[in-house]
């Protein structure tokens, strides 16, 4: 075992013990030329490689103009499932502070489920309130977001006349085809595109996340800017396991899964890194799980889940590994004498919370180490647009890498079509 130590474009950096695993190494250098040159089943769905340097001044003009008409209503409802809501709700979820102050643009999600009370609770709580809608659907068929689209934009319709309908509901669809597409020409609504070449889980770093994301408030430019800055330092041609993030972690989850380890933990010691948990279980559940293979993606939100599943992580059965995700800067707070004498903590008087936060991530993870689950650190400097448009990029690019070496196809995902099929038969 060797201490790997990987540095990574926008200050992203890794550090995990590894077993120089050549049989990894090598499948994993041979997927990465299978995904770069496009060799591999599902190659013409590799649009999202491309996506951070293709997006041209007038599409974000575009993007950041429909973000300005949005925020002229009073709030703003994404309606999408899987990829098309994910990847927006992660990064507005890592973005915004954790307390949404008065002056922050609502933004709230419908149509990712096909829960009643969810639903009935979301129209009597925008009330008579003048929202706008970003209706964001590939296909334009789904049923989640489809019923939740049309229960939302009755609402409207019933309240509002066609002209300023075209005010307020945006959609997000393919350029050519679909019932969604049809229907935004009928209204005269303002529509974006999803790539042909983008699947959902691929997609964020398009108008299917940005949009949302700029009605949030956020720098889009920026994100994209720090996805970029991956893309260059990762697609890198002769950087390798050794030098290269992304290849090194699609290295140690090849390596970890071959021995048995068939289950990765994301463990995030921020509730800012939840939604983009949820988001990494799709990208990986979606892409991998196929054909009887894959690593299964689960997560946990620490120090909480340190008294809950840490138990499992510890000393539970050893088929797990876990990536931990460890943000060097977040919000200056010195903890405080006690007021009232002696709490049994005063050994932490004067120190700052945020390294306190981050000695428990290293106890955490030398006890995992030493309960004999292999632990990779993934080092990012603070919670910023930049890092978080470079570590969704990291995560894609990974993905597609692990996805070859494992022999799958990361682009289809035949077993979610079944489900969906089923359902509309049954119903
Ligand atoms: O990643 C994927 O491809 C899926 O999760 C889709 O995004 C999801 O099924 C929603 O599909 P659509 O955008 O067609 O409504």
């Amino acid at each position: 075992m060797k201490i790997f130590e990987v540095a990574g474009p926008a200050g992203i950096n890794m550090e995990f013990s590894y077993t120089d695993d050549i049989a990894a190494n090598n499948d994993v250098m041979q997927a990465r030329d299978t995904l770069e040159n496009g060799t591999g089943p599902g190659s013409e769905m590799r649009g999202w490689l491309s996506l951070p340097d293709d997006i041209t001044e007038s599409l974000f003009n575009e993007i950041e103009e429909a973000a300005q008409a949005i925020r002229q209503a009073q709030a703003l409802v994404v309606v999408g499932i899987g990829g098309s809501y994910l990847g927006a709700r992660a990064v507005i979820d890592a973005l915004r502070p954790p307390f949404a102050r008065d002056d922050e643009f609502p933004i709230f999600f419908a149509g990712h489920h096909l829960d009643a009370d969810y639903h009935v609770g979301l129209l009597d709580h925008l009330g008579d309130k003048r929202y706008a809608v970003n209706v964001i659907s590939k296909s334009g068929t789904t049923t989640e977001p489809g019923l939740a689209f049309r229960v939302l934009l009755n609402d409207l319709t019933q309240r509002y006349e066609p002209g300023d309908l075209k005010q307020l509901v945006f959609a997000t669809t393919d350029g050519n085809k679909g019932t969604l597409l049809s229907l935004s020409r009928k209204l005269g609504l303002t529509t974006f595109v999803v790539p042909d070449d983008v699947g959902g889980r691929f997609s964020v770093l398009s108008p299917v996340g940005l949009l949302p994301i700029a009605a949030a408030g956020f720098n889009v430019r920026e994100i994209v800017a720090g996805a970029a800055a991956m893309a260059q330092g990762i697609r890198r041609k002769g950087s390798g396991i050794s030098d290269n993030p992304a290849l090194a972690y699609a290295a140690y989850r090849l390596s970890c899964y071959r021995a048995d380890r068939k289950i990765e933990v994301l463990a995030g010691y921020s509730p800012r890194l939840s939604s983009i948990a949820a988001w990494w279980k799709q990208l990986f559940g979606e892409s991998e799980g196929k054909d009887g293979k894959g690593i299964f993606p689960a997560s946990v939100d620490l120090t909480s889940d340190l008294h809950s599943m840490g138990q499992w992580l510890q000393d539970g059965e050893r088929t797990v590994f876990e990536t931990i995700v460890d943000v060097v800067h977040s919000s200056e707070m010195t903890i405080p004498a006690p007021a009232h004498g002696d709490d049994g903590l005063t050994y932490l008087n004067g120190a700052q919370l945020h390294q306190v936060n981050r000695t428990v991530l290293q106890a955490a993870q030398e006890a995992h180490i030493a309960g004999n689950v292999p632990c990779l650190r993934l080092e990012i400097p603070k919670i910023d647009e930049r890092t978080v448009g470079a570590l969704l990029y990291l995560f894609e690019y990974a993905c597609g890498v692990s996805a070859y070496a494992l022999g799958v196809n990361p682009f289809d995902q035949p077993g979610v079509e079944a489900y969906k099929a089923n359902m509309k038969r049954m119903l």
